[in-house]
């Protein structure tokens, strides 16, 4: 407690995991100034705000479920704080899935089995880009497009806010993130222009990872 009967904000039990590459390793298709804005200060908050929603539950700095497990058993967390873990665990999550997604000198052609999944559901990898840009450019305002495992089936879609495959059972395989946080200050206005580049900077690797996961 501290003089003045205020108690200190909780530092845990989520912290903000270290990307895999420097922030200026993904130029010139992200800059440095937005990695580090978009880790160090946006995914920051979404943790602080996650760990003050769930200290309001279960009390400061308390051993809970995971993040994913949050977002699966919302209905056990009380009505008004609710939002707050929704919110704040899918930017969690999301964030924590999409710097793995992303890496330096990726891009180029998926290969091994998500080759042949999106093969299988989208005819070939030029339509599966196609659809997926198109997804995160009419995502209205702020959200996030995944591909994601699905009762065992490939699903391409985009969602609001920090909403994520994971509140409908699935597994997210590939996403992007939509939010004018992760692109404005180098692309502007131009969001379709992001989406184009981003193609140059996605693990190949990471997502056949996550798609053995989804299987
Ligand atoms: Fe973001």
């Amino acid at each position: 407690m501290t003089p003045n009967n205020q108690q200190p904000a909780p530092t845990g039990p989520f912290s903000l995991p270290a990307l895999a590459y420097p922030p200026a390793a993904l130029e010139p298709h992200i800059d440095a100034q937005t990695m580090q804005i978009h880790h160090d200060k946006h995914h920051q908050t979404y943790i602080t705000n996650l760990n003050n929603a769930v200290a309001k539950v279960y009390g400061p700095n308390s051993r809970v479920m995971s993040a994913e497990a949050l977002l699966k058993n919302l209905e056990r967390i009380p009505e008004d704080s609710r939002a707050a873990v929704r919110n704040n665990a899918g930017g969690h999550v999301n964030h924590t899935i999409f710097w793995t997604l992303m890496k330096p000198g990726g891009g180029g052609a998926p290969t091994g089995a998500i080759a042949d999944a999106i093969k299988g559901t989208f005819g070939d990898f030029d339509k599966f880009k196609a659809a997926f840009e198109d997804a995160g450019l009419k995502r209205f305002g702020s959200g996030w497009v995944w591909l994601s495992v699905k009762k065992g089936k490939l699903e391409l879609a985009s969602y609001p806010y920090q909403d994520t495959p994971i509140l409908e059972g699935g597994v997210p395989v590939l996403g992007n993130d939509v939010w004018e946080h992760a692109y404005y200050l180098k692309y502007q206005n131009k969001r379709a222009d992001y989406l184009k580049a981003w193609w140059n900077v996605v693990n190949w690797d990471e997502v056949n990872n996550r798609l053995k996961m989804g299987r």
